[in-house]
């Protein structure tokens, strides 16, 4: 308390002065209106403290005060961000952080946490700098900080924002009670390519799913407002069309249409502006010959220009130096001059800006004006979350400790992960788990590994001790009567292909059991930033085991844990069952657990395509018809859009995901055939329970646009509705939909719908069958 108040008083007596002197002009808004903030200011306010942070225009006046006071070198300090030495989430490492902070020239530290080493570092800006400017602490909070929940592509396929809602917010609580401002989540980059290892840390492949799935996360992670001592600052990332990576190459290349760019890759980043991401990441990949780090269409004219976005804009990794080798700036000071003009206000561990953004400013190439914009951005959101008024307020040993690993936190996490889980297949009811299983051998190198349960980007997830593994659920769960034996079996790195000799072992334990768990995937790193792989099959010598432990005759279960979708055709073909878990988490193993053992229904449904192999890649269910597109009724004719030996129909098509139960869709019925722009219409649906348990169901809207100025999908998303239904229970779902949900960019780049003939589909996958026509009229 003390500690605060004092700190109010030095940045009184810095702000106080700075208004007097009133100097060096302040910029970033209208000279007028900061001119008339400054005589009211000194004719009737008391000198702006930072205490009240819900102000505004106390928050203007505070920042326009303490930049008059700021040196270039100071400002500067303010757009840089280091990592600490605590984690590397990158290739390069500045060992001087601290120094650095002490000289004033750091703005931002990622990859540090704890509220202890939050503060001891927080102290070192506050108390050894001039101006005492607060460090602003981000990190990469992805799906959990300390209670891991399923990776994002995971918690997408619940297709339930609640809780999606509900991990981002539990994530923002556990990292805002270790000192954490700021997280760099959500990755909203729409991916196609499995074989890109990123496709995990996103919401799939869906445009309509994503931008709901962005928006769920914005308001979890900043809560009721930013400030709130248990909320943190969102990053929407990376800005833009990652995910579009050729050949699923990490860091490679972009190219695509703007149609393209706009209809499918951006709105995503607009959802989450629109629940008010305060903050946005550049992307490593250029766009159309232009790195997305300097790219001023991306940064000024469409997030600023188009969108009106206020907050501020973070590089990725180094992004800027990064402009070198892209062959986009002949050296790193032209590189940063083309980042801070194209709309670029911090560089994330690159030092460019640190090192020559001075001189870039005296010489003219960058103005005064666009850097003053940068600095108080990242003011205005330090000033927001209340730093200047208390800076170490997120820094609190004891909140910590109450905070991180709350029995509901941990339950949450179970129960979000249960619902991520996606039932592939269950062939003769295999699962739920017979009564009379007395013997279960769960085999595979994911049965028992702690360290692969919480996925890549785990944060500040333990990977050692508290992760739940599939043996340990299934034995707290089993109880007495019931054994639950272990063999590892196999390996999953990619030398161990070939590697039999765990095989006996395995095959002898599977013999005596009554079911066999196969726990198979790939390894945890295999996912994530720079994990891309040019084949999607099961790693090491897990297929060679699957295939050995069916013969054995014994019913198989396969418990997949993966981060992007795998070529599981043969096993499709042949295992009994197949239950996609992703990396499901901290509670992963009971959240397995209460699925196998039927204590939950699964209802969780693919966010994304699983090809049947890899070299169907790209494949999505939103494409195009094509000229020659092969149809039932053209089976075996040549000439058509088609492979000569792989059918074009995925192994699992999006939405897909199967329940212990069964649902029956009445057809569809629509109250308007015809709609003019402005109306809606009404889609409706009576879906029924037809099987024997209570479950739920993911209802699924589709539109096919038949004619357009340009051509447009097969299919598109446009509405979903998770719904439980008792067994036997029916319940009549309706969609609306209007022109608006119509909308794409035309052939003249202008945005809107098209009068013309629509079809509408619903159902409990992308293969919906229920149908209905209409017909958009001027
Ligand atoms: C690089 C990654 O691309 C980005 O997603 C992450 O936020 C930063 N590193 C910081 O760790």
């Amino acid at each position: 308390m003390k500690g605060k108040k004092q700190y109010a008083r030095q940045l009184l007596g810095v702000c106080t002065l700075a208004l007097l002197c009133g100097a060096v002009p302040a910029h970033g808004q209208s000279q007028d209106a900061r001119a008339k903030r400054a005589a009211t200011a000194q004719k009737s306010d008391p000198a702006p403290t930072g205490q009240n942070w819900n102000d505004p225009a106390e928050m203007h006046r505070f920042i326009d005060a303490l930049m008059a006071k700021m040196t270039v070198k100071e400002k500067i300090g303010q757009l840089t961000q280091l990592t600490s030495s605590w984690e590397s989430t990158g290739p390069t490492m500045r060992d001087s952080y601290k120094q650095d902070i002490a000289a004033g020239n750091v703005g931002s530290i990622f990859n540090a946490f704890t509220a202890k080493y939050t503060r001891e570092l927080q102290k070192v800006a506050v108390e050894q700098t001039r101006l005492r400017i607060p460090l602003l602490f981000g990190y990469d909070v992805i799906h959990g900080h300390r209670t891991i929940f399923p990776i994002s592509l995971g918690e997408a396929a619940t297709w339930d924002m609640a809780a999606v809602e509900k991990g981002a917010r539990i994530s923002a609580v556990e990292a805002a009670a270790e000192g954490i401002h700021w997280t760099f989540s959500p990755m909203v980059d729409i991916a196609r390519d499995p074989r890109w290892g990123r496709i995990s840390e996103g919401s799939g492949e869906d445009v309509y799913l994503g931008s709901q799935i962005a928006a769920a996360r914005v308001h979890g992670y900043q809560g009721k407002k930013i400030g709130d001592l248990d909320s943190v600052l969102a990053t929407a990332k990376h800005f833009a069309a990652y995910g579009a990576a050729q050949a699923g190459r990490d860091y490679h290349t972009t190219d695509m249409s703007e149609r393209e760019l706009r209809d499918t890759y951006l709105p995503p980043f607009k959802a989450a502006l629109d629940a008010g991401a305060a903050t946005f990441m550049t992307s490593f990949n250029e766009l159309n010959g232009v790195p997305a780090t300097g790219s001023k269409f991306l940064l000024t004219d469409i997030l600023r220009g188009e969108w009106g976005f206020k907050g501020f804009v973070v590089t990725d990794y180094t992004a800027i130096n990064e402009m070198v080798p892209h062959g986009y700036a002949r050296d790193e000071a032209q590189a940063g001059e083309q980042a801070m003009n194209a709309g670029v206000d911090m560089d994330m561990q690159g030092a460019v800006f640190m090192t020559h953004l001075e001189k870039s400013i005296a010489e003219g190439r960058v103005s005064q004006e666009r850097v003053d914009q940068a600095v108080r951005s990242i003011l205005e959101m330090k000033y927001r979350l209340g730093l200047f008024q208390d800076p170490y307020r997120y820094s609190d040993e004891a909140r910590e400790k109450a905070t991180i690993y709350k029995p509901e936190h941990l339950e949450a996490a179970r129960d979000v992960a249960r619902k991520s889980m996606v039932l592939l297949k269950n062939q003769g009811d295999v699962l739920p788990l017979a009564a009379s299983a007395k013997s279960i051998a769960v085999i595979g190198p994911l049965g028992d590994s702690k360290e692969d349960m919480i996925g890549s980007w785990a944060a500040a997830g333990d990977r050692k001790t508290r992760p739940v593994t599939l043996l340990e659920g299934l034995r707290a769960r089993a109880g007495k009567g019931v054994n639950v034996g272990y063999a590892r079996g196999a390996g999953y790195r990619f030398d161990e292909a070939g590697k039999t000799d765990g095989f006996a072992e395995a095959l002898a334990l599977a013999q005596k059991s009554d079911v066999i768990i196969a726990a198979m995937g790939e390894r945890w790193d295999m996912t994530g930033e720079a994990a891309s792989r040019t084949d999607l099959d099961m790693p090491g010598a897990q297929q060679a085991l699957l295939e050995e432990l069916k013969k054995l005759g014994k019913p198989v279960v396969l418990v997949l844990m993966n981060g992007r979708p795998l070529t599981i055709d043969w096993a499709a073909e042949n295992v009994d069952a197949i239950l996609e878990a992703w990396y499901p988490g901290t509670m992963g193993g009971h959240a397995i657990a209460d699925i196998l053992f039927g204590d939950y229904n699964p209802s969780g449904k693919l966010p994304v395509t699983f090809p049947r192999t890899v070299g169907q890649v790209p494949i999505f269910y939103n494409m195009k018809n094509t000229g020659r597109p092969y149809t039932a009724d053209k089976q075996g004719q040549k000439y058509l859009s088609r492979y000569l030996n792989t059918p074009n129909s995925p192994l699992y098509p999006f939405g897909y995901g199967l329940s212990y139960t069964s649902f029956g869709y009445s057809p569809v019925t629509i109250d308007k055939k015809t709609i003019r722009p402005g109306e809606a219409l009404t889609a409706s649906v009576t879906v029924t329970n037809t099987g024997k348990r209570d479950g739920e169901e993911v209802v699924q809207l589709y539109v096919r646009d038949l004619v357009g100025s340009v051509t447009r999908p097969v299919r598109e998303l446009k509405g979903f509705l998770k719904v439980k239904l008792k067994r036997g229970e029916s319940r009549k779902i309706s969609f609306t939909l209007s022109d608006k949900d119509l909308a794409f960019h035309r052939a003249d780049m202008s945005y809107g719908a098209e009068p013309g003939d629509f079809s509408l589909f619903v159902g409990g996958s992308s293969d919906a069958t229920a149908q209905a026509d209409f017909t958009l009229t001027k």
